[in-house]
């Protein structure tokens, strides 16, 4: 059954030093992804150790979270019917070496650190990671529908 949901969207610092913002934005446009919160953000590393402490123990979360903070993000929360899964479908796999075609991290990630993009995993961590980066005033859409 469709389900209007909410999902965070990351343009990650690789991507954004790429000049890669627009192209990234247009693919989420196109797809009928709407953007009801955006902001360019630089990371503290309190704030990326904090967004990925699901990670804090795999050995790539140090580098993880030096590679986050290392220039501005693009944060942007999306609405749509199934965004999360059709977000998580224009990403690609995490890795980009196995992405699929046509995908954004295939087509602009480098590894499977640097890989452009993030998206939320499931309605309760969208939720969350919403939350994280917007307050109620920085999103459009009806009152109750507002993370948190
Ligand atoms: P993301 O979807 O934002 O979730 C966790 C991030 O950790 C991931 O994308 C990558 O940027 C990074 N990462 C680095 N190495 C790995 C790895 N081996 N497996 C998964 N994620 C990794």
């Amino acid at each position: 059954m469709a389900e209007t949901q909410r999902t965070l969207a990351i343009v990650k610092p690789d991507a954004v030093a790429k000049g890669a913002i627009g192209e990234i934005l247009r693919r989420i446009e196109a797809a009928g992804l709407r953007p009801i919160g955006l902001k360019l953000v630089q990371l503290s590393e309190g704030q990326a150790r904090g967004f990925y402490a699901v990670h804090r123990e795999r050995p790539f979360y140090a580098s993880l979270v030096k590679f986050m903070t290392s220039g501005p993000v693009v944060v942007c929360a999306l609405e749509g019917e199934q965004a999360i899964a059709r977000w998580r479908q224009l990403m690609g796999a995490t890795d980009p070496a196995r992405a699929d075609a046509g995908s954004i991290r295939k087509d602009l990630g480098t590894d499977v650190e640097r890989n452009a993009v993030h998206g939320s995993d499931a309605p309760e961590t969208a939720r969350i990671e919403l939350a994280y980066f917007f307050n109620a005033t920085e999103i459009q859409g009806p009152v109750e529908a507002l993370p948190g």
